[in-house]
């Protein structure tokens, strides 16, 4: 299965840079590490998730408004936030290979590894008893289950309790305990676990020294809560409503692996919806619920989605979740939604010594709001998309015979190219004529294709790595009574549709609107 799923994964890299969606950064340098180009292609999907998030968010929320804030705020931003005391990775070398880890990543390998010990117990036994199998019972009774069972939920306490103190020297100890070895070099010869800040800085060219010490924002939200005020006046919101925003965020990540699912820079597409205290809890099931259906509305089956609680609560959090995503590499953090107190504006209050504080007409009382804030990396829904969307099939070819086709069934509302239009014959002026024709009066309403080269089922198969849900082909019937055929790339239903049609016909089915109502 493990084997089988990186498969899958290599399988999608390739994808991605063949069909011209993700490049590596810098590539004829040998490649920056953990940084990512979006080709053509890729730029069309990525905008095409930002504006289903935008619209979901705040076309379909009356209070909720859009901000774009700054990449560069001011260094007390960071200090106010904690990011500068506390935006840490527990980092361990090991001494022969030379290669760094993250110490809480290297527990947590080991930790999966004793959840797929007893996963493949339970489902040996499973086999082994047919339909009678009782699996909580088995879970409950079994020795071998049991004795790991308890090795697991020791190690998640360890590891939960010396994260939250920042208790580095147990990090190392349970490294030792447990005998974990690099992966690349075997040997269990490891340095101190030291913390590690993950915030990329630079300088501000008129000032020396600390002052002038500016930081790449390693998340969206605190332009949000800085400009809090600003927006709540100017547009004249009452509690409870939210701002939200989509932008670039950098982090120097220390293990920088698996494709865009861990990038140095990145985008975020954050909420923080501002509550009055004492509600926070409400609006955080609430807003669990939503972000869930948006992910479910894209067509992504239950089973490839769950939440997660947190076992260790970030700095400023009072109770939050992942929404986990089952990426070809296993289930892994796709969006996490946080109940964020009112840490944030009361840190920036008491640093700026400027009053963030909300006047409730109803209470008739001034407070500082609670928030709950929803995050997903864009980054992580595009991997998201791309890997559930990559599928490989047989289908019959031209001649009736079996035949593999590569296909992405993107979501229609998120595919890249909506439409192509094809003639079927390239050396025919009377058909490429009328196919451009129907092709300049469409690239109108969405963006389409026109594609002359190659027999017309090589067309489709190009069509369908990029996802394009449909293929409205022009023949000869066309130049007779002015239809064409049109191509599900999902079906590989061919329908004949006069060319009025066609608009209407690919507009209903590539709308975002069926999307959001969903
Ligand atoms: N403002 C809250 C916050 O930033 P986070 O859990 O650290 O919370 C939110 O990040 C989301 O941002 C994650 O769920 C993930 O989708 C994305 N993300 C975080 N670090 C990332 C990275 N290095 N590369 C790509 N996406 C990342």
């Amino acid at each position: 299965m493990a084997a089988q799923q990186s498969d899958q994964f290599k399988k999608v890299i390739a994808h991605c840079k063949e069909y011209g969606f993700i490049y590596q950064s810098s590539e004829i340098y040998d490649n920056l590490s953990a940084v990512y180009d979006y080709g053509p292609y890729g730029v069309e999907l990525k905008n095409n998730i930002k504006q289903y998030w935008w619209k979901a968010m705040v076309q379909m929320h009356d209070n909720i408004v859009g901000l774009d804030a700054a990449i560069f705020m001011h260094p007390k931003t960071w200090k106010a936030s904690g990011h500068v005391d506390a935006f840490n990775d527990p980092l361990i070398d090991n001494k022969d290979s030379q290669k760094r880890y993250r110490a809480d990543v290297l527990i947590e390998e080991y930790m999966e590894k004793i959840e797929k010990k007893i996963d493949k117990e339970v489902a040996k036994a499973g086999k082994r008893f047919g339909d009678a199998f009782d699996e909580q019972q088995f879970r409950e009774t079994n020795d071998r289950v049991l004795r790991n069972q308890q090795k697991f939920d020791e190690a998640r306490d360890r590891l939960a309790k010396a994260m939250t103190d920042g208790d580095m020297e147990e990090l190392k100890n349970m490294i030792l305990e447990y005998e974990i070895a690099c992966p690349e070099s075997g040997s269990r010869n490891w340095t101190d676990v030291r913390q590690f800040n993950l915030m990329f800085s630079t300088q501000l060219g008129n000032i020396a020294g600390e002052e002038g010490k500016l930081y790449l924002r390693p998340e969206t939200a605190q332009g949000i809560f800085v400009n809090f005020l600003n927006v709540q006046k100017t547009t004249r919101q009452k509690l409870p409503f939210g701002i939200a925003q989509i932008g670039k965020a950098f982090r120097n990540e220390i293990v920088a692996r698996q494709f865009i699912f861990r990038m140095r820079e990145f985008e975020q597409m954050e909420m923080q919806f501002f509550v009055a205290p004492g509600e926070e809890m409400k609006w955080y099931e609430y807003w669990k619920e939503a972000r869930m259906k948006w992910h479910k509305a894209l067509g992504t089956p239950d089973e490839k989605l769950r939440f997660h609680d947190h076992d260790n609560l970030a700095h400023y959090a009072n109770a939050a979740v992942d929404i986990q995503f089952d990426f070809p590499f296993g289930f892994k953090e796709l969006e996490g939604i946080h109940s964020r107190t009112d840490f944030d504006l009361s840190q920036h209050q008491e640093l700026s010594g400027k009053k963030m504080q909300y006047f409730d007409p109803e209470k008739q009382e001034s407070y500082v709001p609670y928030v709950v804030e929803t995050s997903i990396g864009c980054d992580r829904m595009f991997l998201t998309v791309m890997s559930q969307a990559l599928q490989e099939e047989t289908v019959p070819d031209a001649k009736g015979k079996d035949s593999t086709r590569t296909v992405l069934k993107i979501h229609p509302a998120l595919a890249p190219i909506k439409c192509a239009v094809m003639p079927l014959l390239k050396n025919r002026e009377e058909l490429t004529s009328k196919a451009t024709e129907i092709f300049n009066d469409l690239r109108f309403a969405f963006s389409c294709q026109y594609d002359e080269k190659d027999a017309i089922g090589r067309r489709y198969r190009r069509q369908d790595a990029i996802g394009t849900p449909y293929c409205i082909t022009v023949d000869f019937d066309t130049l007779e009574d002015n239809t064409v055929t049109i191509r599900d790339r999902d079906t590989l239903e061919q329908e004949r549709i006069p060319i009025d049609q066609i608009e209407k016909i690919v507009r209903e089915k590539v709308s975002m609107k069926q999307l959001l109502k969903d």
